[in-house]
């Protein structure tokens, strides 16, 4: 009798990520999901995986922000934030706290009624309204399935 002990021991270590979401640049904080989802869609993403879509409160963190997103374009149409208000003209609020949103950096023109889906204003960074300025804020319709960006907060 002949007997043949095979061990094959094959181990797969590969950093998982939370709901699809890969690391942004060399970004340790910021995560872009690999779906396209709506604000809500997008937000309840962030959430499960211990995120919140991103807030841009200072000039220092857009250029952060800025530096990490580059020339990435979100399949040309762009990312959500986490910015959202009642209607265009009504007050803007970041998800991720409740506050405000103080510091702006609309695109030209914003924010302003655009899209005929659905009701609300989300804050997607890409402002296609005239010319396309990916880096700029435009308030389109919550119900748009774009890519987004989560950050990890600090609390
Ligand atoms: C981010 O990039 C956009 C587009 O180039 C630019 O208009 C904006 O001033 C930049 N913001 C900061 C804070 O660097
Ligand atoms: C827009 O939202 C504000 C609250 O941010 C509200 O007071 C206002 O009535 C809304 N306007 C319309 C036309 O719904």
């Amino acid at each position: 009798m002949k007997c043949v002990i095979g061990v094959l021991v094959l181990a797969f270590c590969a950093t998982a990520y939370p709901n699809d979401l890969v690391p942004l640049g060399a970004s340790t904080s910021y995560y872009v999901s690999t779906t396209k989802k709506s604000f809500i869609g997008a937000w309840i993403n962030c959430k499960t995986g211990g995120m919140d879509l991103a807030s841009v409160t200072t000039a220092a963190e857009q250029a952060e922000l800025n530096t990490t997103v580059g020339s990435a374009t979100g399949d040309g149409e762009g990312y959500w934030l986490g910015g959202v208000a009642e209607n265009v003209s009504g007050d803007w609020y970041w998800s991720d706290s409740a506050r405000r949103v103080i510091y702006t950096n609309w695109g030209t023109g914003q924010p302003r009624d655009y899209g005929s889906e659905g009701k609300g204003s989300c804050i997607r960074l890409g402002n296609f309204y005239g010319t396309s300025q990916p880096l700029l804020w435009q308030a389109v319709s919550c119900e748009y399935k774009l890519y987004f960006i989560c950050k990890y907060t600090s609390s």
